[in-house]
């Protein structure tokens, strides 16, 4: 068995961002790539989850399924070295979601902070797959026994109700070590902000497509979004200081997450631009740098849909595989 399972997901809602590359996926790369023998790393496509929001077309959906496997793939992850699937591949994810919903108060989910944030537009017309969607996120979890998860910051909050969770079936059912206590990994690049917006998260559900970076998007494209990126109108040196100067400090974040340097040393790097635009071309030369290889990779894989199909079909077959067996341990030890 493996000594330590890491594990994450992304939803297939719309075109990945520079917020979800930064924040959580270039981290999957660099882990499938560096992790040891023994130890295992799942990524996939959280297509279950997708369906809480309102309900996508059939056909789009189904093209933003393929679309988010081959944009995982892009980032250079190797099919060998990690298992990538779809969610919905692996029927235990939602039969160990109904066992750990009897495991969670209302309360708690209540509480959670996403929760309060769509419901609180929509109270009557709020469906149940979204308040117990942190419980699906524990039962993905917990399915691998995972270990570790690397997520970004606002995942915090869900990944201590999947502890609190497991702490709970352990302690019923009398074994400390059933599920492994899973420990998040953040990456170390802050939240990514809306560049019409930067007081709001750059997020894939944002209508507005101008205020994304989407890791596919086209050289012209990223320069001309990142050149309309709002700022402000300070003069004097370019400062990173993200309470009175969102827009630059975000802009900022970029820079110092991809070349993964201390945000001093972006200072100091970009001390000698006298103004705003000059900045922003600096910005976005680092972005298009960065965004390059999976662009090239991303474009070639949707030409290939035999491979993009025998990768997700190989990844489900493994994942079931460990599914299964942690499914019927679970179940025995609940007397089914
Ligand atoms: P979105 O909110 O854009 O739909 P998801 O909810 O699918 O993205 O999140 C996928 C991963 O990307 C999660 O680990 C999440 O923490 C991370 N993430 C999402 N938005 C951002 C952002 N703006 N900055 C940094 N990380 C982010
Ligand atoms: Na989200």
């Amino acid at each position: 068995p493996s000594d330590a399972t890491i594990f994450s997901l992304i939803q297939p809602t719309g075109k990945f961002h520079l917020g979800n590359y930064l924040g959580a996926t270039r981290i999957w790369k660099q882990i499938s790539q560096s992790k040891q023998p023994t130890q295992t790393a799942i990524f996939g496509v959280a297509d279950l989850h997708a369906i809480t929001v309102p309900k996508p077309d059939p056909m789009e959906f189904l093209q933003c399924r393929r679309e988010a496997l081959a944009s995982i793939l892009s980032l250079g992850i190797d099919p060998q070295n990690a298992i990538m699937m779809y969610q919905s591949e692996v029927p235990q994810h939602t039969q160990l979601h109904w066992v750990l919903s009897t495991f969670t108060s209302m309360g708690v989910l209540n509480r959670m902070t996403q929760w309060k944030a769509k419901a609180k537009s929509n109270h009557m017309s709020v469906k149940l797959g979204l308040f117990s969607y942190p419980v699906l996120q524990a039962a993905d979890i917990l399915l691998y026994k995972a270990t570790h998860v690397p997520v970004g910051d606002d995942q915090c909050q869900p990944l201590e109700l999947c502890r609190s969770i497991a702490q709970q079936f352990n302690q019923f059912y009398g074994d400390e070590n059933f599920f492994p206590i899973p420990r998040t990994i953040l990456a170390p690049t802050k939240k990514i902000l809306s560049l019409g917006d930067p007081l709001k998260k750059m997020s894939k559900s944002d209508p507005n497509k101008d205020s994304n970076i989407y890791v596919n998007d086209a050289a012209d494209v990223i320069v001309k979004k990142i050149r309309k990126a709002v700022t402000d109108s300070v003069t004097g040196p370019i400062t990173f200081d993200p309470v009175n100067r969102p827009g630059v400090s975000n802009l900022l974040n970029m820079v110092s997450g991809i070349t993964q340097r201390e945000m001093s040393a972006v200072e100091q790097e970009v001390s000698h631009l006298s103004h705003l635009g000059e900045f922003k071309n600096y910005v976005a030369e680092i972005v298009v740098e960065e965004l390059r290889g999976p662009r090239e990779r991303y474009e070639q894989l949707m030409n290939e849909p035999e491979y993009l199909k025998q990768v997700g079909d190989q990844g489900a077959e493994r994942a079931r595989a460990i599914a299964e067996v942690n499914m019927r341990q679970v179940y025995r030890m609940m007397g089914f």
